[in-house]
């Protein structure tokens, strides 16, 4: 290990000097650290215990977004991800945010909503008017069946109750049941209380209950994230800063007014938002599924984020999404690399966390934006694909810059010329280690 850490960057640091400095900054514990890095993270008995027919575990990169300040907090944010780019991107725009404050990050109560169909009503709006006068005994009986959700303070808020009218099979009703999760991710509670109350919902109706179910269109529980950017720190190359901002005000129209644009506008969101949902053990699929049907929910699909130009000529940057996370239950608290990431980022809530991912989110799209509008992504993203590709050869160390960057300065980023490469760079007169 090289003796001079403080003055190198993190990431020009080994992957043992990352960790000890993680450890310097976040004072987690040695278990930790190591669970964090996969070294004793999940095993296949944990995983056994987890889903059907495990046969072991699947391994991502792990690695950690520095630079945010999330309400004046300072976070270490930990991102599971495959792809090249997306850390030192929400690192790098999670560092321009810093001179005007950072994130500023807020949550809506964290109330989700479980939806019960209900079939074969014989008059659907006289039975929606009596569940809504059943409201007080709906919610009472609904109050009891997560007794720990209760005891901080959670459980059903309100009832909704809507006649579908025209369905492929003729009308029925839906009834939501608006819940307060606290700190879960809540789809346990939802379901199990959704189940427990349909027998109710059935007498009062005298219809059949049918799905008794969560919906992941979580759009009662927001996350929202926004930043200001000085001009002058976007520049970049023979860009100038203004050139920069105005360039990702007009990249962020074309997702407004584009759905095909929007796909992969909101994408290169989600790459921050999954890798913080994955890292913490959270549910991405429910978390992507909800930003979706948000981004559409004006019945045109649209960008989650928005960029403009304020009065002093800086950028700000906003988002607003469903974020359905938790920290306790679930695999938050079976999978051990998933606890150390939340203690690493020291979230005491799941609104803390929902927030974190909003502003990672935010930066994210920044990072893509930023890197469209001027140069173009393939530049970045060559240099690290090159490294996947030398590692993937074989290369091992430094071997692996070596090799990539000299497939960079050809321009030949193939598996045939890095294993060239590493033979060559292998022979006794130019071994490295
Ligand atoms: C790639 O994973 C994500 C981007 O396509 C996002 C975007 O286009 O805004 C670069």
């Amino acid at each position: 290990m090289k003796a001079e850490t403080t003055p190198r960057k993190f990431y020009e640091l080994d992957l043992e000097e990352r960790l000890q400095e993680v450890r310097r900054l976040s004072g987690l514990s040695p278990e930790e650290l190591h669970a964090l890095a996969g070294q004793n993270g999940l095993t296949a008995e944990q995983a056994d215990h987890m889903i059907e027919n495990a046969v072991g575990v699947y391994a991502l990169p792990l690695g950690i977004a520095r630079n945010f300040l999330v309400n004046g907090r300072e976070i270490l944010v930990p991102m599971a991800i495959e792809e090249p780019s997306v850390v030192a991107g929400a690192s790098f725009m999670a560092r321009l945010a810093r001179p005007l404050g950072g994130f500023r990050a807020e949550t809506t109560p964290p109330e989700m909503i479980g939806q019960m169909q209900i079939l074969e009503v014989s008059d659907p709006q006289a039975a929606r008017q009596r569940l809504l006068d059943a409201r007080a005994e709906l919610l009472e009986a609904a109050a009891n069946t997560d007794p720990v959700l209760k005891k901080y303070g959670g459980g059903p808020r309100d009832i909704e109750v809507r006649v579908l009218e025209d369905t492929p099979i003729g009308p029925f009703l839906v009834l939501h049941l608006i819940y307060d999760v606290r700190d879960a991710m809540g789809a346990n509670a939802i379901n199990t209380t959704l189940e427990s109350l349909a027998p109710l919902a059935a007498r009062i109706t005298g219809g059949r209950v049918h799905l008794r179910i969560l919906s992941n269109l979580a759009d009662r529980r927001l996350a929202r994230a926004s930043a200001v950017f000085r001009p002058q720190d976007l520049a970049f190359d023979r860009f100038s800063g203004e050139e920069v901002r105005d360039g990702i005000i007009a990249a962020w129209a074309f997702a407004a007014a584009d759905p095909y644009r929007a796909a992969t506008h909101n994408k290169g969101i989600m790459n921050g938002v999954d890798a913080v949902v994955i890292a913490t053990g959270n549910d991405w699929r429910a978390i992507e599924a909800g930003a979706h049907a948000y981004a559409a929910r004006s019945g045109r699909y649209t960008s989650l984020s928005t960029w403009r130009r304020d009065a002093e000529g800086n950028l700000t940057g906003s988002i607003e999404l469903p974020m359905a996370v938790g920290i306790i239950g679930g695999a938050t608290r079976v999978h051990p690399a998933a606890r150390a990431a939340l203690k690493l980022m020291g979230v005491s809530s799941a609104a803390e966390l929902a927030q974190i991912i909003a502003a990672v989110g935010l930066a994210q799209n920044l990072a893509a934006l930023r890197a469209l509008a001027t140069e173009g992504i393939q530049r970045g993203h060559m240099s690290l694909h090159a490294r996947q590709i030398a590692a993937a050869a074989g290369a091992e160390g430094s071997l692996v810059s070596r090799i990539a960057d000299q497939m960079v300065k050809e321009q030949n980023i193939r598996a045939e010329r890095a294993a060239e490469l590493l033979k060559e760079y292998n022979q006794p007169e130019s071994a490295e280690s």
